[in-house]
């Protein structure tokens, strides 16, 4: 067997203990003969798997009571409807336009009522994230979106929005669990699991209760209301069973490395070696200001296009996957989330600095 250092953005890394420990347990889990592949979602063992997972996510991310945890299918685009759906009573809702997971938020909300764009950075190609401590929030709007880690462009909130007494929306699909969160800022947080927590597919929801209504736009699917979810604790049908069953053991893997706050650390020291390099390069260059820089996903150029398709190239062969950059933007980018190991970092770097001596000019 050999391991490649993976940097996708997504579907993405996952700590090799998780996937030995499924692995070890895909015929026989713990011993009642059947994979959990292959188990009923309303068996005891299954119920076990869910609540524990749930579980661990509360303590990890110390989510309030009054808050509730869905696991939900679709992903996290189909957030972009059901949210609008549940949470816009007045029809009305302010946006951060942020790079194209936002945009996409908000297309979709102009579906179901009036979206409304409070802050771009689209002039300077999501490079940066705009002032947002004093946006034009009227006492209509629902909510106010953001898109927290901007997984192509490799921009972060470092500070939310002022969002002037409204509930905050965060899609956190990229930087989900990869530092602590005070969960009690945000009505609504959600990701998709696919970069930090699991297997594609799943998205996870951390909703204030009051946000869970019956009074939703008409013509809400059952599926999307959040109440139908709620109620049934995530089980209104067969849930995404062995998606939780993975995030589960990334919760417990989590927890065993020290929690949020550990995971932090961690990812600033790793993105400290490739934002050092970058700095410090002569060839190679982050795209992002600074201050604005994600831990997540690192996206640079080399400011010539047939030069980055050579270290595309080439760093593949050296066992340095994904690391081309979204199509639509080009370049490179490095995905680093909490499973990669900081050696992977290194590794990347110590190309990176044999590539530059070869290829410079
Ligand atoms: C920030 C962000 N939001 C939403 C999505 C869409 O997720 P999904 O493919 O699960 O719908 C992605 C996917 O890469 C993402 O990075």
């Amino acid at each position: 067997m050999s391991r490649v250092y993976n940097f996708s953005a997504g579907p993405a890394v996952l700590p090799e203990e998780v996937l030995k420990e499924a692995a070890e347990e895909m015929l026989d889990y713990k011993g009642c003969g059947m994979s959990v592949m292959e188990m009923s979602h309303r068996s005891k063992m299954y119920d076990d798997i869910i609540k524990t997972a749930e579980a661990d996510l509360r303590d990890l991310m110390g989510i309030p009571d009054n808050y509730k945890v869905l696991f939900l299918q679709g992903g996290a685009s189909q957030q972009f409807a059901a949210i609008p759906m549940n949470l816009m009573k007045n029809k009305k809702a302010g946006y951060i336009i942020t790079g194209q997971w936002a945009k996409k938020a908000y297309q979709e909300a102009k579906i179901y009522g009036e979206a409304v764009e409070l802050a771009s950075s689209a002039d300077k190609t999501f490079s940066y994230i705009p002032d947002c401590s004093d946006l034009a929030i009227t006492d209509d709007m629902d909510y106010v979106y953001i898109c927290e880690n901007n997984t192509i462009y490799g921009t972060k909130f470092k500070t939310l929005p002022n969002t002037k007494g409204k509930d905050l929306v965060a899609d956190v699909s990229s930087c989900f669990l990869s530092e602590p969160v005070d969960v009690s800022k945000y009505g609504i947080i959600y990701g998709g699991v696919q970069k930090n927590v699991g297997p594609a597919g799943m998205v996870i929801d951390i909703i204030r209760e009051d946000l869970i209504r019956d009074d939703v736009l008409p013509g809400t699917p059952t599926m999307l209301k959040f109440k139908t979810q709620a109620d049934n604790d995530s089980l209104y049908n067969t849930p995404p069973c062995y998606n939780i069953y993975i995030c589960g053991k990334v919760f417990k893997w989590l927890k065993k490395n020290g929690g949020l706050e550990a995971m932090k650390q961690r990812n600033e020291e790793k993105a400290a070696i490739l934002y050092n390099f970058l700095d410090n390069s002569k060839m190679f260059k982050g795209t992002v200001v600074p201050q604005d820089r994600s831990l997540m996903n690192v996206p640079f150029i080399t400011g010539d296009e047939e030069l980055d398709k050579k270290f595309v190239a080439e760093s593949k062969a050296a066992g340095l996957e994904n690391l081309k950059g979204h199509r639509t933007v080009g370049g490179m980018r490095a995905s680093i989330y909490n499973a990669m190991p900081k050696a992977g970092v290194e590794a990347l770097v110590t190309f990176m600095e044999d590539f530059e001596k070869k290829n410079l000019k």
